[in-house]
C-alpha cells in the first residue's frame, strides 16, 4: 500500500473497447509492467491482440473507473457506453485510448507467469506513453502533481488522492552521508 489504479484497456470481439481497474499491478523492469490479472473480458481480449492500453485513474474519473472494477463485459455490452469515456485517435488502433485520463501508457504482453484457467502474472513492455500537453511540467516530462491521481488503499477499499510533491529522489538522504 498504496497501490496503482491502472485502467487496462483493450478491445472486444466486435470491436467495442472495454476497461477494467487493476490495483494490482505495477512496475516490473525499466520498460516492463507487471499485472495480477484474473479471468475476465480483458483476459480473453488480451488473448486475441496482446497490445493493450494502461491508464491512471484520477479523482475526476473516479466513479467511471470503480464501475470498470465492478461490471464485465462478459455480461454487460455497453459497460463503456456507461462510462461516457471517448476514445481519441492513436497512431495504433489495437488497443483504446481514453479521453478522460491525462496519461496512458501503450503495452505488449511480453509473458505470462504461472498461466492457468484462473489468470495469470502479466507482464508487459512499455512501447509508447502518452501525456496531454496540459500535464506536462516545464521540462516538458509529464508532472504528476497536476494529474489528481488516486492511488487503491487496500485495507480499507479506500481510493487516495496523491499529494505534493514531498522530496528528491537519491539526493534527499544524502544529508545522512
Ligand atoms: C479497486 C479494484 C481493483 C482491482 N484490481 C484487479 C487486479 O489487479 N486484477 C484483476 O484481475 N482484477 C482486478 N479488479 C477486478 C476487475 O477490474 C473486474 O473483475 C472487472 O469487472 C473486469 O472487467 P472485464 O471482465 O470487462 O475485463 C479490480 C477491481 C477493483 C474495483
Amino acid at each position: 500500500m498504496p497501490q496503482p489504479v491502472l485502467i487496462i484497456g483493450t478491445y472486444n470481439p466486435d470491436g467495442t473497447p472495454d476497461a477494467m481497474n487493476a490495483a494490482w499491478g505495477g512496475q516490473w523492469d525499466a520498460n516492463e509492467i507487471m499485472i495480477s490479472l484474473g479471468s475476465h473480458a480483458t483476459t480473453d481480449n488480451l488473448n486475441r491482440c496482446p497490445v493493450f492500453s494502461v491508464a491512471f485513474a484520477t479523482v475526476d474519473s473516479l466513479p467511471a473507473a470503480d464501475f470498470v472494477g465492478l461490471v464485465s463485459a462478459r455480461k454487460m455490452p455497453d459497460k463503456i457506453a456507461r462510462t461516457g469515456w471517448q476514445t481519441v485517435p492513436s497512431d495504433q488502433t489495437e488497443a483504446p485510448v481514453f479521453d478522460v485520463f491525462p496519461m496512458t501508457m501503450l503495452c505488449r504482453v511480453k509473458e505470462k507467469l504461472k498461466e492457468s484457467a484462473t489468470g495469470c502474472y502479466l507482464v508487459a513492455e512499455i512501447i509508447d506513453i502518452l501525456c496531454d500537453e496540459q500535464y506536462l511540467a516545464d521540462d516538458g516530462k509529464p508532472d504528476v502533481e497536476k494529474m489528481r491521481l488516486i492511488t487503491f488503499d487496500p485495507v480499507h477499499h479506500a481510493y487516495i488522492e496523491l499529494g505534493k510533491k514531498a522530496g528528491d529522489a537519491f539526493s534527499d538522504g544524502k544529508t545522512l552521508i
